[in-house]
């Protein structure tokens, strides 16, 4: 079965987008994966064919109605294994690893969040996971379903070529990935550091690992600490 990403989003004409060209572009149009959209003001019952309400106790903003919204999810064909995400900032923070398990599943079927956000009522009776991106807010959740649908067709079987495969990269060992280099020799009185140009492979790899670890515990501490605590460092007295 083809890994699909099924996206119910008020504003389709936004898809493929960023998804459209290059790497996942390409993979779409040669169907190693395989994107369905759809618009959920489609899904509208009333004349005015509105899909937002003013939020129950005031506030500014508007909220995407639960009768809609579900009636959306319903039209949409899917299976019941396939994962339900709601992209919203308030989400359980996307990783490395969770990319890695939707990559390995059927795919997604991911709404895009607007206005103010969504009745509460629709994410709980159509188990809705809700998932973000980072700690900012986009103005809907369409970039966000990009993102995520871009990090996991990366991974599918036959995207990315053995050379550039997802192995060694940022995240997958817990660690920064290590600065990288490439001709010319001297960039503005900047050299290749010499060990890139020794030939020594398992020197360059003690380099990498290296620069990898100081560049992780510097800017991602959160990291750090979770890779020390997963594997602590020997101490001088472990034996
Ligand atoms: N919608 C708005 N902001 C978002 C975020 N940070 N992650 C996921 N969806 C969002």
């Amino acid at each position: 079965m083809t890994w699909r990403a099924t996206v119910l989003t008020l504003f389709p004409e936004m898809f493929p987008g960023p998804l459209g060209i290059s790497l996942a572009g390409k993979a779409l149009t040669t169907r190693l994966w395989a994107l369905d959209i759809h618009d959920i003001r489609s899904s509208a019952t009333d004349r005015h064919r509105s899909v937002d309400d003013t939020p129950a106790g005031g506030g500014p903003g508007m909220v995407l109605r639960a009768d809609v919204l579900a009636k959306a999810i319903d039209s949409v064909e899917t299976s019941p294994d396939r994962p339900r995400l709601l992209m919203s900032p308030r989400g359980r923070p996307l990783t490395q690893s969770w990319v890695m398990e939707l990559a390995a599943g059927p795919g997604p079927l991911i709404v895009c969040g607007r206005f103010e956000g969504v009745d509460q009522r629709v994410i709980e009776a159509r188990g809705l996971e809700e998932v973000s991106i980072g700690d900012y807010v986009l103005s809907g959740g369409e970039i966000a379903a990009m993102a995520l649908i871009d990090a996991c067709v990366r991974l599918l079987p036959g995207v990315m070529g053995k050379a550039e495969s997802g192995e060694d990269e940022s995240f997958s060992h817990g660690l920064l990935e290590y600065p990288q280099y490439t001709r010319p020799q001297d960039f503005e009185g900047r050299p290749i550091p010499d060990v890139l140009l020794s030939g020594d492979h398992a020197k360059v790899a003690g380099w990498r690992r290296s620069a990898s670890e100081a560049l992780t515990e510097a800017r991602r501490p959160d990291l750090w600490a979770a890779r020390n605590r997963q594997n602590p460092p020997k101490s001088k007295t472990d034996g």
